[in-house]
């Protein structure tokens, strides 16, 4: 399995007024930390508009620097400019539901409001693109949930692992 500090994380938050910068931004130092706390290596943030073509250049710039894991937080709800499942849904080649599946699931013993959440996730190159809400508390529990299933993604991702039942043991062809 890939070292946690051989996987590098983008962090997106996209938010209108956080980029506009009339509030401050909580929910990307919330993956921060998280992703620190966990020794995964941050390559990039940044503070975007709920714009779809803002969202999708992101994703599209950090999916072609092949960056492992790509994390959004916010737009995935109801709002008229909650664009960001849209614009994720643009460019990822393959979906991957069961993250986005697991954290509704999970969710929806904490909130019923979880299934306000329209997160989507998927892969675009070496990259898995992982919607997240947008409240720093939700941002919470949506890693809370994805955790410890992360890091084994990304090592199938890098083809460092092709024998699920056997993870450790590196990849012989
Ligand atoms: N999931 C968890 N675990 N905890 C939460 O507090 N908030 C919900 C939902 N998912 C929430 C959650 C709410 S209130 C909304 S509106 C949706 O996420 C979408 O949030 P977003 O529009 O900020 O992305």
């Amino acid at each position: 399995m890939s070292n946690i500090e051989n996987i590098s994380v983008a962090i997106i938050t996209v938010s209108d007024r956080a980029s506009r910068k009339e509030r401050s931004d909580l929910s990307g130092p919330q993956i921060r930390d998280w992703a620190n706390r966990h020794g995964y290596t941050i390559v990039a943030e940044s503070i975007i508009a709920d714009d779809f073509d803002q969202i999708r250049s992101k994703l599209i710039e950090y999916s072609d620097a092949e960056i492992n894991v790509i994390f959004t937080t916010g737009g995935t709800g109801f709002s008229p400019r909650d664009i960001t499942p849209e614009a994720t849904a643009s460019v990822i080649e393959r979906y991957a539901p069961g993250f986005a599946e697991a954290m509704r699931h999970a969710s929806l013993k904490i909130t019923p409001h979880a299934m306000l959440s329209r997160a989507i996730c998927g892969i675009r190159k070496k990259s898995i693109i992982i919607n997240l809400p947008g409240s720093p508390k939700a941002v919470k529990e949506n890693l809370e949930v994805i955790e410890k299933a992360l890091p084994h993604a990304v090592s199938l991702l890098k083809g460092e692992v092709r024998d699920c039942s056997n993870p450790d043991k590196p990849n012989s062809s």
